[in-house]
């Protein structure tokens, strides 16, 4: 393992609440591996930024008449805050509008310039006359050319999913008036310069996955076209070019900058060379399947256009959408659960817990289901890894006063339970290191199951010979469970090492340090009381209603 790190998820556009789709795919994935990483004393970074440039945040700002520079900044707070209490830890969460963004995005273009990897193109655009504006993407609507469903914007047909080459009845979004057509000169980035230089880059990559890597290779054999990286709107990153003053870049030039621009802030910040600490640490940007071809193809070619200056990634783990109660999560059509308002009914630990049991690490979509929701929190959180738990301590406290007793010889079954421990850490960490989330936390739940059981079976309470080393085993076992679900629900593992009476922070553990036994006889409990209250179904049946589900 690399003794350094840096994680990014993909930049959340300032424009609206974060919801349950966002965590699933990327910044919760991101946030565990990160907390891992760390536990593996790993020196590791995780960094984001909101994405505020682009003409969806423009057209909405004027919409509420403000500037885009307000509105842009109230979206950077407010995501920031949802995201805090959903217990994501960023290392550092910045924007992509910041002066340091704005300037690397600048340099790294005038790079790619001198490079030849830049030319200029006169095209034909639409333009407002009684608006006064070219009207890139959303600033103009009309019918969809492959299948002509209505009402579509002109950058991507809702209906068929495609990118329209030009959309049909267009009008202006603003004022409904039909625009004409303009010539205008934009600047285009020669992404077929690197069909061959990305070529080599996916083949020799291991850790990329598979299927993804696949259909990229695809579309790169079927062929790349130039990139359009200009739009005549007043709100982006000028061009630093004299003759392109009305001209900002096309939001998907600068936004992945940021990555880069926000690690190298952090670090300077901290007096240490960014540059070289990026270049020597393990890369891993955590994306939905949307934007693989952001940056499976436009990212790395634009790092490879400035001859690797900062190295590209080593990690882009993919995961698929989230589904709610099994249809498309729409914002417009209001068919969404905001983080805001679901951290209002349940703790952020019940969601991480669920969100993490149902994404595999794979492109296929996952579902939110409510009633799923109640039997995972309800059987598995509760009945069994809460229960093992409050059982071990509870019991503990009552017949021992709360004091670990002296254990005995152990016999066929506490051996097995001592193994057990001692090769949980690389259990569940090999699969954690493959990104298999869902399944180590499957792991740990085989692993509380199997107390629990040990438990039934040691029936301690009868106060028979090996009672102690039922208690001795399972205080230790709790212990270990504390250090283990730590990435995936930091707040329950805080609870527990408090209730075990252990000094500092479970997160001053390392991962390893689950392996050991490292209560000893004599040690003194805190005091146990139940983690998690159950889901109630009346409460769901209410969400469900509230959140307007007829099913
Ligand atoms: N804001 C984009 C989206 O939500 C993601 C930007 S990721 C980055 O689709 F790489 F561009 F930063
Ligand atoms: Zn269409």
């Amino acid at each position: 393992m690399n003794k350094k790190a840096i994680i990014t998820s993909a930049l959340p556009y300032a424009n609206g609440e974060i919801h349950l789709g966002h965590v699933a795919s990327t910044y919760l994935p991101a946030d565990v591996t990160t907390r891992f990483l760390k536990q593996n004393g790993v020196e590791a970074y995780y960094f984001c930024a909101s994405d505020d440039f682009g003409t969806p945040i423009l057209i909405q700002s004027e919409k509420e008449r403000k500037t885009p520079a307000e509105y842009v900044e109230h979206w950077n707070k407010r995501d920031y805050e949802d995201f805090s209490s959903f217990d994501i830890d960023f290392d550092y969460f910045y924007k992509t509008s910041s002066p340091e963004n704005i300037e690397f995005v600048q340099d790294v273009f005038k790079k790619l310039n001198a490079a030849g990897h830049i030319y200029e193109k006169e095209i034909i655009q639409f333009y407002c006359n009684n608006d006064k504006k070219f009207l890139p993407d959303r600033y103009v609507k009309g019918q969809c050319p492959y299948c002509d469903a209505e009402d579509q914007y002109s950058d991507l047909c809702e209906r068929c999913g495609r990118v329209p080459e030009e959309i049909k009845n267009p009008v202006c979004s603003i004022c409904g008036q039909t625009p004409t057509k303009e010539k205008t000169t934009h600047y285009f980035f020669k992404l077929k310069n690197f069909g061959d230089s990305l070529t080599k880059w996916l083949d020799e990559n291991e850790h990329l996955q598979k299927d993804v890597k696949k259909y990229v290779q695809n579309w790169i054999k079927s062929g790349l076209i130039d990139w359009d990286i200009t739009r005549d709107i007043s709100w982006g990153v000028k061009i630093p070019l004299d003759d392109a003053h009305d001209k900002v870049f096309y939001g998907w030039f600068d936004n992945h900058l940021a990555y880069i621009s926000t690690a190298l802030k952090f670090f300077s910040d901290k007096g240490i060379d960014g540059k070289e600490f990026w270049n020597s640490s393990d890369i891993y940007h955590f994306i939905g399947k949307d934007i693989v071809y952001h940056h499976y193809l436009f990212l790395p070619a634009m790092r490879l256009g400035i001859n690797s200056e900062y190295k590209l990634p080593d990690y882009i783990p993919t995961r698929g959408h989230l589904t709610l109660q099994s249809k498309k999560i729409s914002k417009s059509r209001n068919w969404y659960i905001g983080l805001k308002e679901f951290l209002e009914y349940y703790p952020a630990d019940y969601l991480r817990f669920y969100l993490v049991s149902i994404n595999p690490y794979s492109q296929d979509d996952l579902n939110f289901d409510w009633d799923d929701f109640t039997t995972r929190i309800n059987s598995e959180l509760i009945g069994n890894l809460g229960n093992f738990v409050n059982r071990a301590l509870g019991f503990t406290k009552k017949v021992f006063d709360g004091k670990v007793p002296q254990s005995e010889s152990f016999d066929e079954k506490d051996s097995e339970i001592e193994i057990k421990i001692k090769n949980l850490a690389s259990d569940i960490g090999s699969l954690m290191n493959e990104n298999n989330l869902d399944r180590a936390l499957k792991k740990i739940l085989e692993f509380s199951s199997y107390l629990n059981q040990y438990f039934q079976h040691k029936e301690p309470w009868k106060n028979g010979p090996g009672t102690t080393n039922c208690v001795y085993l399972s205080v230790n076992a709790v212990r270990s469970i504390a250090i283990a679900i730590f990435p995936f629900m930091p707040k329950s593992a805080q609870k527990i090492w408090q209730q075990l009476g252990l000094d500092g922070n479970v997160s001053d553990s390392l991962w390893n340090e689950m392996s050991e036994l490292r209560i000893s006889t004599g040690h003194t409990l805190g005091d146990p009381s139940p983690l998690f209250d159950r889901v109630e179904t009346s409460d769901i049946e209410k969400y469900k209603k509230h959140l307007g589900y007829s099913g």
